[in-house]
């Protein structure tokens, strides 16, 4: 069966903006968030508090958090990838923060700068501390159907990596499938196997880019194996500047006409939704990928 109700994670803000060459101005990062939080999302992941050369599209995540419009109906979650990034989040009053682990060797030397072992060894802390101030916490796992250096990726390697994520507290889990590669067939075997191993689909997120047209098949199948709760990028934008090959997440809007069109609510009004990324689109200077975005918005 299929959920009555789907949670949109919004990603666009963090996801998208980071891989886009022109940095764009906060006053125009404030004005996506503000008009997506107007179009019904309610998950916003705004910003990242990770190192500024790393990514110098979101160095401005302190003067972006302090503009934003604060409803407590509203979340800003932030990716935080170690301890100085937590002191960051609290110090700007967040109040749900995300640590981003790799399924992979290779990726997690490129992002960041340490093993796979070594970077959980730097997220146990920030967990351990966030938790205790009263944070929610969501991890991510990387490149969980494939790695543009080391090939397919076993998923008793993801799992793995999983349940040690889980195992420091996090409450939520999301499967990222960084280079877009995975297959709806792959997506249901990962998400049976992490249910096996004690993570149920209630505690699962699926996060897919978009890169070989995948993105929709297999959320439809993560939804039938329970999950519910999809991250997408407003408009189709976005990527990872350390994986080759990524190009954007699932486009919100898309998602959006597959779930509207199976009777499911997400409480985004479509409408408002693509007008917000035809005009981000303007201000990038690029088309959105988004095929929903292109076909409501041709004359
Ligand atoms: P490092 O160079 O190993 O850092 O980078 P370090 O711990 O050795 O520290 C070096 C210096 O950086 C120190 O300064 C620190 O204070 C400073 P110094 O003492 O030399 O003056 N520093 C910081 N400054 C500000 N904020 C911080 C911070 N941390 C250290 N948080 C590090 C390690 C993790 C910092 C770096 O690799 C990094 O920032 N990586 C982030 C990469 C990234 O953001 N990638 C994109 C997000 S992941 C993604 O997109 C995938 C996802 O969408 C899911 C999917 O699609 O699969 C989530
Ligand atoms: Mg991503």
């Amino acid at each position: 069966g299929l959920p009555d109700r789907v949670t949109i994670y919004e990603v666009g803000p963090r996801d998208g903006l980071q891989n886009e060459d022109a940095v764009v101005p906060v006053a125009d990062k404030a004005e996506f968030v503000t008009r997506l939080a107007e179009a019904g999302l309610r998950t916003i992941e705004t910003t990242s508090f990770v190192h500024p050369k790393w990514i110098p599209q979101l160095a401005d995540a302190a003067e972006l958090l302090d503009v934003l419009p604060r409803d407590p109906d509203l979340r800003y979650p932030v990716l935080v990838p170690n301890e100085r990034g937590l002191d960051r989040a609290l110090a700007n009053g967040c109040t749900e923060i995300a640590v981003f682990g790799s399924a992979t060797e290779t990726f997690a030397r490129r992002n960041l700068n340490r093993t796979v072992d070594e970077s959980l060894e730097m997220f146990a802390p920030v967990v351990e501390r966030a938790l205790a101030e009263g944070l929610w916490v969501r991890a991510y796992v990387s490149m969980v159907c494939g790695d543009p250096w080391e090939g397919d990726v076993p998923i008793e390697q993801v799992v793995s990596v999983s349940r040690r994520l889980m195992d420091m507290g996090c409450s939520q889990l999301s499967l990222g499938d960084t280079i877009g590669v995975g297959t709806p067939g792959q997506v249901t075997a990962l998400i049976e196997a992490h249910k096996a191993a004690g993570i149920g689909a209630d505690r699962l997120a699926v996060h897919f880019h978009d890169t070989y047209g995948q993105a929709l098949s297999n959320t439809l199948a993560a939804l039938r194996a329970g999950v519910t709760t999809v991250d997408a990028s407003a408009g189709g934008i976005g990527g990872c500047p350390y994986a080759e090959s990524a190009t954007g997440n699932l486009a919100t809007e898309d998602l959006v006409w597959m779930l509207h069109g199976l009777g499911i609510d997400t409480g985004v009004d479509l409408g408002r939704l693509v007008a917000t990324s035809h005009w981000m689109a303007g201000r990038l200077g690029r088309p959105s990928p988004s095929r929903v975005v292109q076909a409501l918005t041709s004359t």
